[in-house]
This record gives structure tokens, sequence and C-alpha cells, in this order.
């Protein structure tokens, strides 16, 4: 898949790795609608990229199915790149050893499950739609999971939880789009140098980077998006979850 004159859809697209994603299929000739909040930077990087800000949360059909069309209007939807999410800490317990509160649990699944899911129903309804290219391709979601999907630490059960349904999920909606020439692929990323990361103090951002077997640091935004392209232009990956870690297995804590 060609992403120059293709449209493409990224949420979270203001911050972290979105931001790197929008900024690489814009530089690769895509126009690049931005779906974020409302209170994020979105509208001044759409105006940057050339591209649309369309202000939605993700868990939101209504808001969601707006900025798809928005998307649509500005150039053939072909590309959709679930980035939004969140990842507080929820134990099980609270600090008294008393039952958490369901509603953190529910809200991390809600944004980082359901949102990418809402995302991809009313996204794939368009796509589905759109006249296929040459070998009857007509799109490409990329979903973004996490290393805790597979080895959550302490505190993770609902992030844990939330981006082990996402990769759950890569397969079979892979198989049902299949129909439509529509490809579906998740990644994993490990420990990314983003905002989500920049509220830690420096000693203990380089002992995470520490961690990791090779190269022993955090991983960059770019090397996220760098992957991105490669599910879009790769026309035989699809159904997979990528892990891009540098190799690390997260401890317990
Ligand atoms: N940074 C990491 O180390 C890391 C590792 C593994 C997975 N991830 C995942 O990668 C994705 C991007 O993370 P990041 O590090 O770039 O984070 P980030 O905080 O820099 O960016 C996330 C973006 O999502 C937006 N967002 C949050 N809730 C939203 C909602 N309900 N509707 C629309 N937009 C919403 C935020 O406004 C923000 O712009 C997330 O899904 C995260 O879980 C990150």
């Amino acid at each position: 898949m060609q992403i120059q004159g293709s449209g493409a859809l990224v949420t979270g697209g203001a911050s972290g790795l979105g931001l790197a994603t929008a900024r690489r299929l814009a530089a690769a000739g895509a126009t690049v609608t931005i779906i974020d909040l409302p209170s994020s930077k979105g509208a001044e990087i759409a105006e940057e990229l050339g591209g649309v800000f369309a202000p939605a949360d993700v868990t939101n059909p209504d808001e969601v199915a707006a900025a798809v069309a928005a998307a649509q209007a500005a150039a053939p939807l072909r590309i959709v790149v679930n980035c939004a999410g969140i990842a507080p800490p929820a134990k099980v317990l609270d600090r008294d050893g008393n039952p958490a509160d369901l509603a953190g649990f529910e809200r991390i699944v809600r944004i980082n499950l359901v949102g990418t899911f809402n995302v991809i129903s009313q996204a794939s309804a368009v796509i589905s739609k759109n006249e296929p290219l040459d070998g009857g391709d007509r799109g490409v979601i990329v979903n973004t999971a996490s290393v805790a999907a597979f080895d959550g630490q302490i505190g993770q059960p609902a992030y844990s939880a939330s981006k082990g349904g996402v990769h759950a999920m890569t397969l079979p909606i892979a198989r049902e789009l299949a129909r439509y020439g529509i490809r579906v692929c998740t990644i994993a990323p490990g420990i990314m140098e983003t905002p989500m990361l920049a509220g830690l103090p420096q000693a203990a951002q380089d002992s995470l980077g520490e961690q990791v077997p090779y190269p022993a640091r955090l991983g960059r935004p770019d090397e996220y998006a760098s992957l991105v392209q490669q599910i879009v232009e790769n026309g035989y990956l699809n159904g997979e979850t990528i892990r891009l870690d540098g190799a690390i297995r997260m401890a317990p804590k």
C-alpha cells in the first residue's frame, strides 16, 4: 500500500507515538487527520502537517464517526493508526488492603480497548466502501498494544487487560475485514521515550533504559512510526502483533 496520496487517521496524534506517526505519514505524502482530545495540541500539529484536526474522544461513537467523515472528506481513507491511550497505575487492592475502585479499571479498559474497537469499527465502515486499489487493497489498520499485554507489572492489571484485549482482537478483526481488502496489525511497544514516560525522574528513565538488553535505552517514537510505515507498505503483514522492545521482558515491578 502506498502512503503517497492516502488519507490517514491517527488517534492520539497530538503526542508521543501518534505524533511521530502523523509526522512520518505526512512526510511520506499522506493527508493526515489527527483525532485527539479537544484539550490537546492537535490543531497546532494538524496545521504544521497540512492536515486536519478532528477533536474527539475515542470512546464516543458520534464524535469518532464525525472525525472519520472529516478524514474521508480530506482524502480517501486508507490508513488508521490507533495510538490514543492512558496508562495510570491501578492495583487490585488499595493502600489499606481494600478492594480498588472499579471505576479506575473500567476507565482504562474503556479508553484503550473499547476506544480502539470503536475507531476500527467506525473507520472500517467507511474504508470498506472506498474503491479498492489495483490488487484489491482498501486499507490497513495499525493498533497499539504494549509489552504489558504479555508481561504486565504489579499495578497494571487494567492496562495489561486492555492491551491484551487489543492484541487478542487483532486476528479476529483481520479475518473479518479480509474480504474488504483491509489488513490489521498491532504493535506492542516496550518502553518508549514519550510524554507518557517523561513524567518520571531522569534517573528512573535511565534505569528503565538500562534494563533493555540491546540497545540499552528507551525506544524512540520514530522507531514506532517507522514500523507503522513498514506495516502499511508491506502487503503481506496481517493479523499479527509485533513487539518493538529491544528484547525487554518486564520484571514484576
Ligand atoms: N510510551 C510508552 O512507553 C508506551 C509503551 C507501550 C505502549 N504505549 C502505548 O502507546 C500509545 C501512545 O502512547 P504515548 O506514549 O504516545 O502517550 P502520550 O500520552 O504521549 O499520547 C497519548 C495521546 O492520546 C490522547 N488521548 C488519551 N485519551 C484519549 C481519548 N479518550 N480520546 C482521544 N485521545 C486520547 C492524549 O491526549 C495524548 O495526546 C498508548 O496507547 C500507550 O498505551 C506506550
